[in-house]
């Protein structure tokens, strides 16, 4: 018996296979583009997202017997709003995660409608990367578009929707989008009303392990679960299912996960508080550049290797990054900053900048941490940029935490999971540990002298670009 995880990812989606003891058998990978189309604009078209299932699922399964695959999840890129005509067809480019043209629409939500009704509500404040601020500005930027509109999705419900016909979302993603009620864990009807939506319009909620139909596409017969946002998939893919956990994702994003036997307000709103894939509840905090950084200065601007960047980190060479190449999420809630170097010399090398984006996104990363209850001491770490050594070393001095880091794709190994639970037979995810860092007290006490330093460069360039919103 087999069963497939498919990672909807930023820049490309992930499917592997696996047996039904959750051993990976098989991963392959799809590119899509991006683009970028004025400043603040971040947008993906479903139909590339499809396209890239379709390519990917035909390269997983040559050579599978397709009879013996029992199920299939998707985990996706959250917060995304994808509009469908009456006929199911797409409406528009979908808007990403990671795109702040919202800045209006997002104070609008929090000033006026306000911060405290949101979070009595639904749990959050609104950050201009969510849902309901992107549903405000399609209602008064493309009114036509609008009009036209009957379904409102996330990424992954859209996959889930061309395998199966099913319209249908679960608890995670729907987290994500400011008008579901995470602590009851249902659409929240007030703050449909505030966006002026139908629940027709919106998908049904499952839990994520629910299976919300089947696929007869690729020559399958198979379950498809109603899966989960990808960050709940990493997850469940790391093992990050208790209490006191924490998990560490370097994607195109970086996010800090921890979860929650129940339901938590939390005190400081920069903090996600969403449903998590296993019936309960987690914390997260989001940063909108981490990997994508590392591979924006060594593919982009450097043209370089990226083992050219595997040596000893010298944190003592007074270069820093701010990694807000997108703005940021948590904790500054700002879509008006921008990235920057500081700290050049002459003496400067191509190195020093590629250490400078591993410490500054681990810094921001720092930033998420602190505002979490409770002390980490411990947490796995996945996504592409656990693929460098030396950031692992960086990240964990930062951090001052031990890290295990989690040799496959996190989020399409969940997936997996949540596959075989909705055909019935879960299996246990046992991630399978590349390495363990542990921090060193010297080369921690640097980073936290630099960390203090590096928190006081964000004010002066939120001064620059005079803009903030929480
Ligand atoms: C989480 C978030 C990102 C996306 C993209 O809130 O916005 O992690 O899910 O992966």
């Amino acid at each position: 018996m087999y069963y497939i995880g498919i990672d909807l990812g930023t820049s490309a989606v992930k499917l592997t296979l696996t047996d039904a003891s959750g051993a990976v058998v098989k991963s392959v990978s799809e590119a899509y583009p991006i683009s970028y189309p004025h400043p603040h604009w971040s947008e993906q078209n479903p139909e590339d997202w499809w396209q890239g299932v379709c390519r990917g699922m035909e390269k997983l399964l040559c050579g599978v017997d397709r009879t013996d695959v029992k199920g299939i999840g998707v985990g996706g890129q959250m917060h995304g709003l994808v509009m469908l005509d009456a006929q199911g067809e797409v409406l528009r480019p979908a808007i990403l995660w990671n795109d702040t043209r919202t800045e209006a629409e997002t104070r609008y939500l929090n000033e006026e409608i306000g911060k405290d009704f949101l979070q009595r509500e639904t749990g959050n404040i609104a950050f201009a990367g969510f849902t309901a601020p992107k549903i405000l500005w399609v209602k008064k930027h493309e009114p036509d578009v609008f009009a036209r509109c009957e379904k409102i999705c996330l990424p992954k419900d859209y996959i889930n929707y061309k395998l199966t016909g099913a319209f249908a979302t679960d608890v995670s993603d729907a987290s994500g989008t400011l008008y579901f009620d995470v602590a009851h864990r249902r659409w929240s009807a007030p703050m449909l009303q505030v966006l002026g939506i139908d629940e027709s319009m919106l998908p049904r909620v499952y839990e994520s392990a629910d299976a919300i139909g089947v696929t007869r596409l690729f020559g399958l017969s198979a379950v498809v679960a109603a899966g989960a946002g990808d960050n709940a998939a990493a997850a469940v893919g790391t093992g990050t299912v208790r209490a006191g956990q924490c998990n560490v994702s370097l994607g195109t994003s970086g996010t800090v996960f921890l979860p929650t036997d129940e339901y938590v307000f939390t005190a400081n709103p920069a903090l996600h508080s969403f449903c998590h894939a296993n019936g309960r509840w987690h914390l997260m905090g989001c940063i909108l550049t981490a990997a994508s950084a590392n591979k924006w200065l060594t593919e982009d601007i450097l043209c370089a290797d990226y083992g050219e960047w595997e040596q000893p980190p010298r944190p003592e060479n007074g270069v820093f990054f701010m990694p807000y190449l997108s703005g940021e999420r948590c904790p500054h809630n700002d879509g008006d900053v921008r990235g920057a170097f500081l700290g050049l010399t002459h003496a400067a090398t191509r190195l020093d900048l590629a250490h400078a984006v591993f410490e500054g996104v681990s810094f921001a990363i720092r930033d998420c941490l602190a505002l979490c209850p409770g002390k980490v001491t411990e947490a796995t770490v996945c996504g592409g940029g656990a693929k460098s050594r030396t950031w692992m070393e960086i990240l964990s001095n930062v951090l001052n935490v031990k890290l295990s880091v989690i040799d496959a794709e996190g989020p399409a190994l969940g997936a997996a999971a949540l596959a075989a639970a909705a055909a019935g037979a879960p299996f246990a995810v046992t991630p399978s540990v590349r390495s363990t860092i542990t921090p060193d007290p010297d080369f921690a006490a640097q980073y936290a002298a630099k960390y203090e330093k590096y928190k006081t460069l964000y004010p002066m360039l939120k001064a620059f670009y005079k803009e903030e919103t929480v």
